[in-house]
């Protein structure tokens, strides 16, 4: 994948600059020529010398000095790059890059660049959840670039939470999965569902459930990122259509089955992420109900169950995924699910984990699969559980 690459490794100035020496390592093993840019910052933490030994590459670090090997031109590394790694990217460069400020080599690289482009971003937490930075990197996300998660766990401020540079291994993984999915899903028609439905009481007042629809939403992304045609039947839910995405807003799993049910037989891959609630009211109410009794009853009727229906009709060649949200005895619950409503694979999901499950931005999922296997995956973000996903259903297809 990396093999011939020219990969730019810029390198600002965090204490997880001394990681990025593995990066460079880890794409010269797997056959990449790294040209390395460093900031001033990042030249208070490291070397430009260790990057030269590691890379075989002269190392850019001032727009103004004598360059060997490379074109003097200032963009000439933009000219050449296949990808480019930010690594560790200080709140200051993020900053900087989405106001589109070129006053170094790595900024102006950047401002030039084609390839695509990978930001590892590293600092403190309260430096990272501030909205001008998160601002920040959604202008630059909107425009195409990448940020790949930090990781939670001990910063070098002494503080606990997220900001840590991704390791090494992983940054490399992720831009390696990354050139290998490019469109793996073209041709491919995907119908995904997010979100709770909303099962009205009267016009006022619903029965839901927590699910936010950002598993969904993200899998509905990932799936029309890498070419598909994508169908997302979702239930109520604030998060933003994601770009190429056909949505189908529905209300009640009434209006979700029949949803998906017409987009059924021309789905190639079906992925029910949604929360579908299980009763329906019986009666609902035209008028808003008045609180004039000491209690409420009120009947509720079993909702069909979509999933299980989707499993009776499936079609040979046909994917059906599930999801499994359990408080307790996961595998074995997910298990039952799979196996019931005629599942290829289920996506187990414990919910009492507050890094995972409803609203939370990671997930820590575990895959069933038919033949009895059981992949846990690790704690990650959902848009890199959706491609890992995906990576799974597209070989079972094969
Ligand atoms: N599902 C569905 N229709 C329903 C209920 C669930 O299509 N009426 C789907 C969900 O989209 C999910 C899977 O079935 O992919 C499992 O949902 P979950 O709520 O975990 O399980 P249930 O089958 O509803 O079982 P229980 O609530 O008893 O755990």
């Amino acid at each position: 994948m990396f093999k011939d690459k020219n990969i730019i490794l810029g390198v600002t100035g965090g204490i997880a600059a001394y990681k990025s020496v593995e990066i460079a390592s880890r794409l010269r093993k797997a056959g990449a020529s790294v040209h390395v840019i460093m900031t001033s910052g990042a030249q208070n933490f490291i070397t430009p010398l260790t990057f030269r030994e590691i890379t075989g590459n002269p190392v850019v670090t001032t727009m103004w000095g004598e360059v060997t090997n490379y074109n003097v031109e200032h963009i000439a590394l933009a000219e050449l790059a296949d990808a480019v790694i930010v690594a560790p990217a200080t709140a200051n460069f993020i900053a900087k890059a989405s106001a589109g400020i070129a006053d170094d080599m790595l900024t102006t690289t950047l401002l030039a660049v084609q390839a695509p482009v990978f930001f590892a971003p590293a600092m403190n937490t309260n430096m990272y959840n501030n909205p001008l930075t998160q601002g920040n990197i959604k202008k630059l996300t909107a425009l195409g670039w990448h940020f790949i998660p930090p990781a939670a766990g001990h910063l070098a401020c002494g503080a606990e939470g997220v900001g840590r540079m991704p390791e090494p291994v992983d940054i490399v993984e992720f831009v390696h999965n990354w050139f290998s999915r490019t469109m793996d899903m073209s041709k491919l028609k995907v119908l995904v569902t997010a979100a709770g439905t909303h099962e009205p009481i009267d016009p006022v007042r619903f029965i839901g459930n927590r699910s936010s629809g950002k598993m969904g939403y993200a899998v509905a992304e990932a799936a029309a990122a890498r070419g598909a045609d994508v169908i997302l039947v979702s239930g109520p839910s604030s998060l933003e259509i994601p770009c190429g995405v056909n949505a189908i807003m529905v209300q009640t799993a009434a209006e979700m089955r029949k949803a998906v049910l017409e987009n059924y037989n021309s789905a190639d891959i079906v992925i029910k992420a949604a929360a579908v609630a299980d009763y329906r009211v019986r009666n609902i109410s035209d008028q808003k109900i008045k609180k004039n009794d000491d209690e409420l009853i009120l009947t509720l009727d079993k909702n069909p169950d979509i999933l299980k229906e989707l499993g009776e009709l499936k079609q040979p060649g046909q994917i059906l995924v599930g999801f499994a949200a359990e408080t307790q005895n996961l595998i074995e619950y997910a298990r039952q699910k799979l196996e019931k409503k005629n599942l290829d694979m289920i996506v187990a999901n414990d919910v009492s984990r507050k890094d995972s499950g409803f609203n939370s931005d990671t997930n820590a999922v575990k895959l069933l699969f038919r033949n009895g296997q059981v992949e846990e995956m690790p704690l990650m973000s959902k848009k890199e559980v959706a491609n890992q996903l995906l990576d799974r259903v597209l070989s079972l297809k094969q």
